[in-house]
């Protein structure tokens, strides 16, 4: 690794000299220039195809983006996580979601321990469990089998088991329903339990950390309404199971040391679904899908490991969001999965890449001097067609696109999956070729009308495509935006590992919640004090007018 500022590097210099001519031309021309493009711009590896041709890039800038990777020891710091090494510096852990999914044969000691042996004699723990819940072994308190589900955990420990879960629960047993409950607000965990018996519900509380108060705040409810239906604390024992680094929390909690299945420091909330966090979806998918979802992980792992640069698809993926970001300045990038299946994984890319980028120093705690993480967000098409496409089309900023598709739908239906696809295409399509004001003036666009018609083109996608979406398809996916965002924070200098920022708004929440049910003096700055007391007015005789 170059010890000269990242903003001063060859390859950087000579990325920005790129961008500027790259902003004098546009992708039609690039397209004219050499008509194998959208061949050329293709990585394909295991089940991913994925076609970078349409990203506003040629092979000189991507030549220059490979050497920013080697100016910034991207394979050296790969290298670090692979092995162990506490690359997670402003918590001294090491990284090694890895691990999570390396084969039982495996052996890799972190700090005397061999992590590999941990994680399959959890992985045991939780088949042994999830078995028993599947053949119907597993009884409630009052012996009937367990037959609901219900996740309780926020962040890590919700979007990855809610996306896995709406992805492949094609898969489940008929026989078993899954919940998934997150947000403090009351209603989320109402509404789960409305319909369930409590006799035969099970509640997984996943809690990294277990302290944070929403998922607290959700477990204690959950646990009084098991109670109080079912007459006895010691229900509690047969109703709860917890997924958690902090094991005595969970067992001070209730929860049955048996029922207890841990993981470690090294793996971050947002890269946990393949590990114990994972419950859900082993009890939903069974062991040998799961196992598959593993092994999609750990196909995607050893590609990033072991395949050049040039053809490796999270370091080419990572470096061209470093284009966007940082040379064509680009703030946001679209995520747009169009298979239904896929609707939550937007929402999981978000922490992925936006908790684990959003940083403005770099791993020694120096403030950063160029842009950090970029804003991912996403819908599924083709809903989103008919809501903000408009703007990805002709407003004023030019967003990235990633477009995820498959060549078959899990569940065929007369023509939709093709008309589906053929969309994915035309997007993909539209926003680089646009249509320019002589094309509509030849088809007889009324003068007045073109230029509210003309669609400038010109802007970048992504389009991946797979075959369809199974267990290991969905590992794959994930552990290529996983490391994606590595190859990004790596070039960025910074810790992709921590989340200091989420802090503050937990610490100072503690102190205002006291202040709202009691009428103490406020020393907040004015407008705090001005809601909090307003707010308090709002509940004032509330008690009464619920009982008129
Ligand atoms: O507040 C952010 C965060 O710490 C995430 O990083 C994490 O995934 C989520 O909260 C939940 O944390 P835990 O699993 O410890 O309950």
């Amino acid at each position: 690794m170059s010890t000269t500022p990242l903003v001063e590097s060859r390859p950087w210099k000579a990325l920005e000299a790129l961008a500027k001519k790259m902003k004098t031309t546009n992708l039609r021309t690039l397209f004219l220039e050499q008509p194998d493009r959208g061949t050329s711009f293709v990585i394909e590896h295991g089940d991913l195809y994925v076609d970078f041709s349409k990203q506003q890039i040629n092979a000189d800038i991507l030549e220059e983006l490979l050497r920013l990777a080697d100016h910034v020891g991207l394979a050296d710091h790969r290298e670090a996580m692979f092995r162990g090494d506490k690359i997670n510096t402003s918590e001294n852990r090491s990284v090694l979601h890895i691990a999570l999914r390396l084969p039982r044969s495996a052996s890799l000691v972190v700090d005397g321990v061999d992590v590999v042996a941990q994680v399959h004699a959890v992985l045991d723990a939780m088949d042994e469990f999830a078995a028993a819940v599947r053949s119907g072994t597993k009884l409630g308190f009052t012996g009937k089998k367990i037959r609901n589900i219900v996740n309780i955990g926020i962040g890590g420990s919700d979007l990855g088991p809610a996306m896995a879960y709406e992805a492949l629960r094609f898969y489940e047993s008929d026989d078993l329903a899954f919940r998934f409950v997150s947000n403090v607000d009351e209603i989320d965990l109402q509404q789960a339990t409305v319909d369930l018996d409590p006799a035969e519900t099970l509640f997984i509380v996943s809690s990294k950390t277990f302290g944070t108060l929403e998922t607290l705040t959700n477990a204690l409810s959950a646990k009084d309404w098991i109670t109080s239906s079912l007459g006895d604390e010691r229900a509690v024992a047969d109703h709860f199971a917890a997924i958690s680094t902090n094991v005595k929390g969970a067992e001070a909690f209730g929860v049955h040391a048996t029922n207890v299945f841990g993981f470690w420091d090294w793996v971050g909330g947002r890269y946990s679904m393949d590990s114990a966090i994972g419950l859900s979806t082993l009890i939903a998918l069974g062991r040998e899908q799961f196992d598959a979802l593993l092994e999609g992980f750990r196909a995607m792992d050893e590609h990033f490991l072991t395949a050049p640069f040039e053809k490796n698809l999270p370091v080419v993926m990572g470096l061209l969001a470093i284009w966007n970001r940082n040379f064509m300045g680009r703030p946001t990038t679209g995520v747009m999965p169009y298979d239904q299946r896929l609707k939550y994984f937007p929402a999981y890319l978000q922490q992925l890449t936006m908790e684990s980028n959003g940083k403005s120093v770099t791993c020694e705690g120096h403030a950063i001097s160029y842009e950090t993480g970029a804003i991912y967000w996403g819908d599924r098409g083709t809903n989103g067609q008919h809501s903000f496409y408009q703007l990805l089309h002709q407003g004023t900023t030019v967003v990235p696109i990633d477009f995820i598709g498959f060549g078959r739908s899990t569940q065929p239906l007369g023509n939709h999956h093709n008309i589906l696809m053929s969309n994915v295409f035309a997007q993909s399509q539209a926003l680089a070729f646009g249509k320019t004001a002589e094309e509509l003036r030849a088809e007889g666009t009324p003068d007045e009308l073109v230029p509210h018609r003309v669609m400038p083109g010109n802007r970048p996608s992504t389009v991946i495509l797979a075959p369809k979406i199974t267990p290991r398809l969905l590992g794959q996916l994930v552990a290529l935006y996983e490391h994606s965002v590595f190859v990004q924070g790596t070039v960025w200098g910074i810790d992709s590992f921590d989340q200091w920022g989420v802090e503050l708004g937990k610490v100072l929440a503690a102190s205002i919640i006291p202040e709202l049910s009691n009428d103490v003096p406020l020393s907040h700055d004015s407008s705090t004090n001005a809601l909090i007391r307003h707010y308090r007015s709002l509940n004032e005789g509330e008690n009464e007018r619920d009982n008129d």
